[in-house]
């Protein structure tokens, strides 16, 4: 295939990034990847004059909306945009609406029309992954269509690990804890202290808590014990402890004791059932994670017959741009 359409559902911060890497690129894309239609929480806009794109960024980034943009050509409801993206011979929706990691909607109710109507998805949107793997699975069986989901994880999952049984997952997979926990061991912060230098720097949000309670990497281990080890288990299942300043102490401990302090996902086999857990661990040099520190992330699955794989999550401005686009030349290029 030399062109690939894609629609954004969703153009918030993902969608615009996305859109300024497509631009930044340009021509030296193979294939090239063309920007067909764009949805916003007003409705969806099918894109027929490409130079119009760079007008309805510009549009969004003053934070108004698509209807409001082309209150005549806009679609409203989701099947009539399904539909639309058919027509247009759209190849792949790239999802990246706001997570809600109470029930994936409204994404879930999204994807599993647009699998099952044939249309591959691509999605950054975890909330989906965690409550919907099975269902969105079945929708793509049913639609012959395919969904990625690297950029929930931000993993890249070793292709040797498809002829092997995964017994274990093991992962820090949270960049903004790993951040604050480097804060407090390396520069001696309090836990309070390495949480607002974190926010001042952008990488915590304003509210944190579903990165330092655990609930981040939570839903990504999660997906990937799924994924990986039909762990076939809920949220609500995974033992999760996140960091505090009740931390300090795992800390000082580590200091008398040459370790370090990681917040590890975790996902293994255990009397036949898989076990899913999130908590600082105190890690020696010979841990894969010793050296990972500020935001950086990595995993470790361990299979039955050839041992460990790691996998380096990819960090900096571009990288959730580079894997959606991975993503979706690898599900278009494999139909
Ligand atoms: N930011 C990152 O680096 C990063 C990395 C990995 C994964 N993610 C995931 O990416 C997703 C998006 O993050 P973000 O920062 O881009 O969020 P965001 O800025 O809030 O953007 C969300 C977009 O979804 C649209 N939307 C909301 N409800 C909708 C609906 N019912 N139908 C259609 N569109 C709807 C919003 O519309 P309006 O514009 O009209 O509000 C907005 O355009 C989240 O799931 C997040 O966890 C983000």
């Amino acid at each position: 295939m030399k062109e690939i359409n894609i629609a954004l559902l969703g153009f918030g911060n993902v969608g615009r990034a996305l859109l300024r890497q497509l631009e930044k690129i340009g021509e030296a894309q193979d294939p090239k990847i063309n920007l067909r239609a764009i949805a916003d929480s007003s409705g969806a806009l099918m894109i027929h004059t490409p130079e119009l794109v760079n007008v309805l960024l510009t549009h969004k980034e003053a934070g108004r909306t698509i209807k409001a943009f082309a209150p005549a050509a806009f679609l409203a409801h989701p099947a009539d945009i399904l539909k639309a993206f058919q027509r247009e011979h759209i190849h792949c929706i790239v999802e990246s609406l706001p997570t809600n990691i109470r029930d994936g909607q409204p994404a879930l109710d999204w994807l599993t029309a647009a699998l099952s109507q044939g249309l591959n998805v691509v999605t950054v949107d975890k909330g989906v992954m965690v409550h919907g793997f099975d269902a969105l699975q079945q929708a793509a069986a049913s639609g012959n269509s395919r969904l990625a989901f690297t950029g929930t994880t931000g993993v890249a999952i070793p292709d040797e690990l498809a002829d092997d049984q995964v017994v274990e997952i093991r992962g820090v997979l949270n960049g903004t804890t790993n951040y604050i926990l480097t804060a407090m061991q390396e520069q001696r912060l309090s836990f309070n202290e390495a949480l607002g230098m974190a926010q001042r720097d952008g990488i915590a949000e304003p509210d944190p808590s579903l990165d330092v309670e655990g609930w981040d990497t939570a839903c990504k281990i999660l997906i990937l014990a799924n994924a990986l080890m039909k762990a076939d288990a809920k949220l609500a299942e995974v033992s999760r402890l996140g960091i505090s300043d009740a931390t300090q102490s795992l800390i000082d401990n580590g200091r008398t004791t040459n370790r370090v302090v990681r917040l590890v996902g975790r996902a293994r086999l255990w009397q036949g059932r898989v076990r899913v857990s999130v908590a600082p661990k105190l890690l020696d040099k010979d841990s894969p994670f010793y050296a990972l520190s500020g935001t950086a992330k990595a995993a470790v699955f361990r299979t039955a017959e050839r041992g460990e794989f790691f996998s380096y999550a990819r960090s900096g401005r571009d990288a959730i741009s580079q894997i959606i686009l991975d993503d979706v030349r690898s599900v278009v290029g494999s139909q």
